[in-house]
């Protein structure tokens, strides 16, 4: 078969900031995935902890055709129903009061450091503007997001840089008790690092979090842009953990493939926010909020979750048999369907080369890391999806260690 559109033009015509795979996916359903040459490839990436109801989920194909017969998109001088029906679902399932909605993770933090900032500001004054977040975090691509994120590679060409952002050690309760003070106005935290390697938050430091906050009047946000809907086997990660944020981002998997991101807050917090003081065209777009609404009435079921936590164990089973006969990883960790495996001493910085030999197998997975394995797969995978995908990670396996 002739391909008229071919890889190629990617490097012709796009700016360099990805390399993508060497195939063009054309089509999906469900968990796999086929590219223009009609190969197959189970998906255990689900577009990076987006696609939690898998490809061309049919009651998301039908939410958002009917939302497309009567209004694509009005703008903010007006209001629309499914933003008002996806604002009230998210208000009743969470801590919040009140939602912002944006496009992205990215601006869903950007809008919730502004607000944090903003909000210190109205109430103490300027000189308590002081953001902390933790090394090796990711919370976007926005100079003030790259910025908080701990990962220096990611914001150090692009100086000058916000100031009076702080990275203290993940998980070192005594290091942040020693330097938060009247002067921090906000702390961010993943609970669990995502992007970072799959790095899960202590019980006992969540709580230090929030107590060390109400000690010095911070406000707490947790970025569960990665760990959201459903993807720990809970609605939000917070859930379990019983420690409540001040503000939590969402995004990724809250649009179940269709861009929308979300700022969730208490309500004397989003008092500080009036008309003009932040905005953006298209958050809270009509289509966006209307399959955001379907896929929050599937996931946030007690039986998907259930379905959610049943995966877990069913994923970590199968990779705990895969690494005694191979044994790559020296730690499988995660919660729901965020897992990570993180390469023995030997094979490590080559996470990537296993993730494009298992894509030859017919595997889509990802890396945190140079050095962590990751799957984010759908949260309705099913059990011949799953076997069939391990069976080829087998393939991979075997490869790998050989070459
Ligand atoms: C924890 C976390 N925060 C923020 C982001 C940024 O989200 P987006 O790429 O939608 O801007 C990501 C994306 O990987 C993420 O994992």
């Amino acid at each position: 078969m002739s391909k008229t559109i071919q890889r190629s033009w990617f490097d012709q015509y796009m700016v360099p900031c990805f390399s993508p795979a060497p195939f063009i996916p054309v089509r999906a359903e469900g968990s796999r995935v086929w590219d223009q040459d009609g190969k197959g490839y189970i998906d255990f990436a689900g577009g990076i902890a987006v696609n939690v109801l898998g490809h061309a989920n049919n009651e998301l194909k039908e939410a958002l055709s009917a939302q497309m017969e009567n209004l694509w998109h009005i703008g903010n001088g007006y209001t629309n129903e499914p933003v008002l029906k996806l604002a009230q679902a998210l208000v009743e399932s969470t801590f919040a009061d009140k939602v912002f909605f944006c496009n992205s993770g990215a601006e869903a933090n950007e809008a919730a450091l502004k607000i944090a900032r903003k909000y210190a500001l109205d109430k103490y004054g300027s000189h308590k503007n002081e953001i902390i977040s933790f090394e090796n975090s990711f919370h976007g691509r926005t100079l003030f997001t790259v910025t908080v994120g701990g990962q220096p590679k990611y914001s150090q060409d692009f100086a000058p840089l916000p100031q009076q952002i702080t990275h203290l050690p993940y998980n070192d309760i005594e290091t942040i008790k020693a330097h938060i003070s009247e002067k921090t106005c906000a702390v961010i935290v993943e609970p669990i690092i995502g992007e970072g390697g799959i790095i899960l938050a202590d019980q006992a430091f969540l709580e230090a979090l929030r107590e060390l906050c109400d000690q010095h009047q911070a406000l707490l946000i947790f970025d569960e842009i990665q760990t959201g809907i459903g993807r720990t086997g809970y609605l939000y990660a917070y859930e379990e953990t019983g420690v409540e944020p001040d503000i939590l981002t969402s995004a990724k998997g809250l649009g179940g493939g269709f861009p929308i991101g979300a700022m969730l807050v208490k309500q004397h917090i989003a008092e500080v926010f009036q008309p003009g003081s932040h905005g953006t065209t298209f958050g809270g777009n009509p289509l966006a909020a209307a399959v955001a609404h379907k896929v929050l009435s599937i996931v946030n079921q007690r039986e998907f979750l259930a379905g959610v936590q049943a995966r877990h164990h069913e994923f970590i089973r199968q990779m705990s048999t895969l690494n005694q006969r191979y044994p790559l990883f020296s730690e499988i960790r995660g919660k729901g369907l965020l897992l990570g495996a993180e390469l023995e001493k030997k094979y490590q910085g080559k996470a990537k080369t296993l993730t494009n030999i298992a894509a030859e197998e017919g595997l889509i997975a990802l890396i945190a890391g140079p050095d962590v394995l990751r799957f984010a797969p759908a949260l309705n995978i099913e059990q011949q999806d799953i076997n069939e995908g391990f069976a080829r990670l087998e393939n991979a396996f075997k490869r790998f260690v050989q070459e």
